[in-house]
């Protein structure tokens, strides 16, 4: 029986990309979905696009504001049980330090960062109480490694894998398991929904995302990680899946690397 058969999973960035092709890939595993991104008119078409319809449910939240999406949510959900968190939804960047607005800061670590803390603190009472529960969060390749261009990104993204390494250290011995996704580059909308200095979108592709393994297949070797019960796993290939290898073991190779790019 797959890991997911029967179980409710609350899954955020539903709409779009990596998220989209996990709610496919965990409708047909059999799991409850709890389908959550901004847009509610794109998620009821999913819905009803997945195996099983009627099993699903949507929630739409505005993830740059915390602590008002964890209300709604709480009063949406109340005690419904939740077997498995995907803290998935996110934003990058493309714009450097010097051209880069402190809002726009502020932007990535709501939605990169405090909304995921929001959501799985939301959560996290309940899953003790049952001693039973997993929390995914979705951070990067960027999570290890800092590059150009994606500053608050990079710190967004490292924090959440701090937070994450230290929900698995305190919820370890009340039963509950807690697992990091890092992908690398991954044909989604990402680029295109990037931030600039501004705070306004990119507007289009980058070649390195659209170079990048597909959403299903990202998907698929996430899924696959999280029924294994990993802590952490990096997803993608090339150079991106490399990356965080070579911060390791050749932190000084992968310093030139990223300043001559
Ligand atoms: N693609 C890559 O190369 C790559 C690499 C490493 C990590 N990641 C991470 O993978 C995750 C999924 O990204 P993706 O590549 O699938 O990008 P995507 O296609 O742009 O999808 C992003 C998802 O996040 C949701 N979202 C964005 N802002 C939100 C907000 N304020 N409130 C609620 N939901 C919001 C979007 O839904 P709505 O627009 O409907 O709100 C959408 O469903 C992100 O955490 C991203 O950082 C991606």
């Amino acid at each position: 029986m797959s890991y997911f058969q029967g179980k409710t999973v609350w899954l955020t960035g539903a709409s779009s990309g990596i998220g989209l092709a996990m709610a496919e890939q965990l409708a047909s595993a059999g799991a409850h979905l709890i389908l959550t991104s901004r847009r509610a008119e794109v998620l009821e078409q999913v819905r009803q696009q997945l195996a099983h319809p009627e099993r699903h449910q949507i929630l739409a939240l505005d993830l740059n504001q915390p602590e008002h999406a964890a209300a709604q949510a709480q009063a949406a959900l109340g005690d419904q049980v939740i077997d498995i968190l995907i803290n998935n939804a996110g934003v990058s960047q493309r714009s450097l330090i010097l051209d880069t607005d402190l809002k726009v800061y502020r932007q990535l670590m709501e939605i990169d960062y405090f909304a995921v803390i929001a959501l799985t603190k939301l959560v996290l009472p309940r899953m003790v109480e049952r001693r039973a529960g997993h929390i995914v969060t979705v951070s990067s390749v960027a999570g290890k490694v800092g590059t150009k261009l994606r500053s608050g990104y990079n710190g967004a993204k490292f924090g959440v894998i701090g937070f994450m390494d230290s929900l698995r250290a305190e919820m370890t011995s009340h039963g509950l398991v807690v697992t990091s996704i890092l992908p690398g580059f991954i044909n989604t909308q990402v680029a295109h929904n990037s931030l600039t200095g501004d705070g306004s979108a990119l507007g289009h592709a980058d070649p390195d995302n659209a170079g990048g393994i597909s959403a299903a297949e990202c998907a698929k070797r996430s899924l696959a990680a999280i029924a294994k019960q990993k802590a952490e796993v990096v997803v993608g290939s090339g150079v991106s899946k490399l990356a965080p290898w070579l911060q390791r073991f050749a932190p000084g190779l992968v310093r030139r690397m990223v300043a001559n790019r």
